[in-house]
């Protein structure tokens, strides 16, 4: 097991295309990090380049503390596991096991031993002698991990594992992963374009857009707190709610009417004509079920309702407003890139279940003001992140690895980094793919 170091990784492939830009990420000994973005990212990129199949442009590789840049595979002693895993058909479940082991020559006894304490773990036992073809894919999925395992290899990379499985299995899978991680303690990168993937199961999270890292963090930093209205429309389902704002002193005119953000969510406006404002769903609710002492932390408007989705532990409203031109098409072209669900000039919002309100009338809808973030519309930075860093309430962005393993927490040594990664939250100071 090892640490694994990023500086300033590169990559430009032989057409000229610049996959990777300036990627710096610590990921300590033992810690789950999950590489997440929208298709064509550099997410495969990136961790091929890790595990040696992709030759690094520019910039460290260091493994452990050895610099890694000109090793071969083989040397790097990581162990991949891809979407397709690559098993032998003709081989049995332990000889697909053994098979880096019997490469490597190791004696029968040995090869024994750590394929039966694989199959333990991996709970194959009883599917030993089996060939894969006649496997599910959760099992198929196993032997491709037993093999990762026997190989007692420095670190697990992961791309996409899960993809080919149904919802059911992959969410099977994805706790059994998670189980499997903890036990071995190995260091994991593991790549993915789901954000639930993402956000259970890493420690930490790296948010990739065209080759370039927006936010490195816990999930729920990440959620709470993202740095660009990119990573914020990113990470949650259904996604983060975006109401454009003038802005006139301290006071923000919105289609719902006019707000005025308390002192803890305090953002400098001055110099901002236009800021969009961002709510997650479930700052909303139907103002009739908040209580008096908490209504007072937000705003009540009236809305119409014209969908309701019953999910039974919740329900979602969605209520169609209007948005300036500008506006709107800034949240179409977001949207195509996220190439995720609609951003569209709609609120969604989550109503507690006993919420009665009936679709197509108008209702009373209470907004928590705390939990409003603001975006600069052109930079896409989220100016209440950056507030709250410079008053020290918020996790730095990428807080320095600890020596130790799990969980790096912020702390001494780490207060000097940005709390965006090297301006990557804003797009203009983003390169052109090739150049
Ligand atoms: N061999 C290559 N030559 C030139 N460009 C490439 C090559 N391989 C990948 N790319 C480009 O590099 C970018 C990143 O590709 P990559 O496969 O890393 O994306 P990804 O984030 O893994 O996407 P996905 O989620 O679709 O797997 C893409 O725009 C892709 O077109
Ligand atoms: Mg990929």
């Amino acid at each position: 097991m090892a640490a694994i170091t990023l500086k300033d990784i590169n990559k430009r492939y032989g057409d000229g295309f610049h996959a990777v830009k300036d990627v710096s990420l610590d990921i300590a000994d033992g810690e789950f990090v999950i590489l997440v973005g929208p298709s064509g990212c550099g997410k495969s990129t990136l961790l091929r380049m890790i595990v040696g199949l992709e030759d690094i442009t520019s910039g460290e590789l260091r493994i452990g503390d050895q610099r890694v840049n000109e090793k071969a595979p083989r040397d790097r002693n990581l162990s991949m596991v891809f979407q397709n895993y690559a098993l032998y058909p003709h081989l049995t479940v332990y000889e697909n096991i053994a098979f880096p082991l019997r490469l490597a020559k190791t004696p029968d006894k040995e090869i024994d031993e750590r394929v039966r304490r694989a199959s333990d773990l991996l709970e194959l036992n009883e599917h030993l002698e089996r060939k894969p073809a006649n496997l599910s894919g959760g099992q198929r999925q196993r032997v491709a991990m037993g093999r990762a395992i026997v190989r007692e290899a420095q670190a697990f990379l992961f791309d996409e594992p899960l993809s080919n499985l149904d919802a059911k299995l992959r969410g099977q899978m994805r706790t059994e992963i998670s189980r499997l991680q903890k036990r071995l303690g190995i260091t994991t990168v593991y790549v993915t374009h789901d954000q639930v993937e993402a956000m259970t199961l890493g420690d930490r999270v790296v948010v990739l857009r065209r080759g370039v890292i927006q936010q490195v963090a816990t999930p729920r930093e990440l959620y709470e707190n993202p740095v660009n209205l990119f990573v914020a429309g990113f990470i949650g389902s259904p996604p983060m709610n975006f109401i454009s704002a003038t802005v006139t002193g301290d006071s923000l005119h919105t289609p719902f009417g006019e707000w005025k953000l308390p002192s803890s969510r305090t953002v400098d406006l001055s110099g901002h004509e236009v800021v969009l404002l961002g709510a997650r769903p479930e700052a909303f609710e139907d103002a009739s079920v908040v209580s008096d002492t908490v209504r007072e932390h937000g705003v009540v408007f009236d809305a119409t309702i014209d969908v309701i989705e019953w999910l039974g532990n919740e329900q979602y409203a969605y209520v169609p407003y209007e948005a300036p031109e500008d506006i709107r098409a800034q949240l179409a072209e977001l949207e195509r890139e996220l190439d995720s669900e609609a951003l569209r000039t709609q609120l969604v919002v989550a109503l507690d279940a006993s919420s009665r309100i009936p679709e197509g009338t108008p209702a009373s809808i209470w907004l928590d003001l705390r939990r409003v973030h603001v975006f600069d519309p052109e930079s896409g930075e989220n100016l209440t992140v950056s507030a709250l860093a410079q008053r020290g309430e918020a996790e730095p962005n990428q807080p320095a690895a600890t020596g130790d393993g799990r969980r790096p927490a912020p702390g001494p040594g780490t207060t000097d980094q940005p709390a965006t990664a090297s301006g990557s939250a804003t797009e203009s100071g983003e390169a052109p793919a090739t150049s």
